[in-house]
């Protein structure tokens, strides 16, 4: 979570959303954020300050002419203090002021002053909102570089069924994490394939192994969130898409095989985490494979292999990296694969350290590179790791260029 430590202005505004703001709330103090909670008038009307002082910790600053505290020196210092200013939910109203430059209440005064990346997330009735002149606002507050979170669609409080439902928590944290983030990947495609393969011996049985897709989801989910346009070819996981990502799910190698090709000629990078079955049942029986009386052999034949056909057609500026996970030899192993698939980049780890491998939140690795250089990482997060490879292809690009 890459909220830690950082402090979030969170705006609540009047609409009946307001409620859902204190689980934003909480959720943000979980994810180690410190939250600042302005309140406008209006919306003290559907939940109370009190709510947002219990969950947040901190006073809930409501209007600028309270008289018990400093107010001219609280809306500066909060403008300052803030790493992110998020106002959700944001009526119409509050949208139409800052699109104006309008600064009547604590919350579009501090808004004015603040010079931290700003997150609005618009909830109202879908008449309000797809009005063009909230529609224009928001425009021109996209064009001034807010962040905007769009609205879900469905059945509204006031009856009416459209656009208008501030979007549930995980969506506004994925929102806020990404205006803190910076855009570094923005204007790159990236294809990554995750988890493992299933090859069908009958409608009942396959050989699979025993990938979770955890390290190709965490470098998928980091790639989106730092801008790049992801696909993700993804054999049968457990794992939730990540926010912003193409999921594309397939079965098999040869189906992985069908889906990467088709779509590898439009990418920048080409990150091949997925466990691909090197072999399948030569035959798949049609029907349940019964028993017999004695043991059975089964015929297996070759998949292709995905990673070399990408090295082989691999275009120029183009950047290919492969996974080696091996029980044995492991860098020698690897270096071999580097170069036998034509990668820029290889990702080698072994199955015996510690921490490293199949379901595991973390990983060790080491990272080889085309021009023969290695760096091995220590253990850390999938995620980390996922930061690493990214910021190791993104330097690889701009010295191609
Ligand atoms: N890979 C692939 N297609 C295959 C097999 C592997 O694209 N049919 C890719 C994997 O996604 C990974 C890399 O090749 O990025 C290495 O996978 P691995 O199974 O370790 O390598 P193999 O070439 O199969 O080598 P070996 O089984 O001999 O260790």
């Amino acid at each position: 979570m890459h909220l830690a430590g950082k402090t979030v202005v969170l705006c609540v505004t009047g609409g009946i959303a307001a409620y859902k703001a204190a689980d934003l709330t909480s959720k943000l103090r979980h994810a180690g954020a410190a939250v600042r909670v302005l309140m406008t008038e209006s919306a003290t009307q559907f939940i109370s300050p009190m709510t947002f002082e219990t969950l947040s910790g901190n006073r809930a600053v409501v209007d600028t002419f309270d008289r018990n505290f400093a107010w001219e020196v609280e809306h500066i210092s909060l403008a300052k203090a803030a790493d992110v200013f998020v106002i959700a939910p944001a009526t119409a109203n509050v949208i139409a002021k800052a699109a104006h430059g309008i600064a009547d209440d604590m919350v579009t005064t501090t808004l004015l002053a603040t010079r931290a990346p700003v997150v609005i997330a618009p909830a109202m009735n879908t008449g309000m909102y797809d009005n063009p002149v909230t529609q224009q606002n928001l425009q021109t507050l996209r064009a001034r570089g807010f962040h905007i979170i769009d609205p879900a669609a469905g059945r509204l409080a006031c009856g009416d069924t459209g656009r208008g439902k501030l979007p549930d928590t995980p969506v506004l944290i994925h929102g806020i994490e990404k205006a803190l983030t910076p855009q570094d990947l923005r204007g790159q495609r990236v294809l990554v394939t995750a988890g493992p393969t299933q090859e069908a011996m009958d409608p009942v049985r396959f050989l699979s192994n025993h990938s979770s897709g955890k390290m190709g989801y965490a470098i998928a989910a980091r790639a989106a969130m730092r801008g790049a346009a992801v696909t993700l070819v993804s054999g049968p996981t457990a794992l939730e898409t990540p926010a912003d990502v193409t999921r594309v799910d397939v079965v098999s190698a040869l189906e992985m095989h069908d889906a990467v090709l088709a779509r590898a000629d439009q990418q920048d990078m080409i990150i091949k985490a997925a466990a691909v079955g090197d072999y399948r049942p030569a035959e798949t029986a049609p029907e349940k494979l019964k028993k017999g009386a004695g043991d059975l052999t089964i015929a297996l034949a070759r998949n292709p292999d995905i990673l070399a056909e990408l090295g082989r057609r691999k275009h120029p500026g183009q950047l290919l990296c492969g996974f080696a996970m091996e029980t044995q030899n492991l860098l020698q192993n690897a270096a071999d694969k580097l170069q036998r698939k034509n990668c820029d980049m290889l990702v080698a780890n072994s199955l015996r350290d510690k921490g490293a491998g199949f379901g595991t939140d973390t990983n060790v690795a080491t990272l080889l590179f085309a021009d023969g250089h290695q760096e091995s990482e220590p253990l850390m997060s999938k995620e980390s790791l996922a930061d690493t490879i990214l910021d190791r292809l993104l330097a690889m690009q701009s010295e191609h260029k």
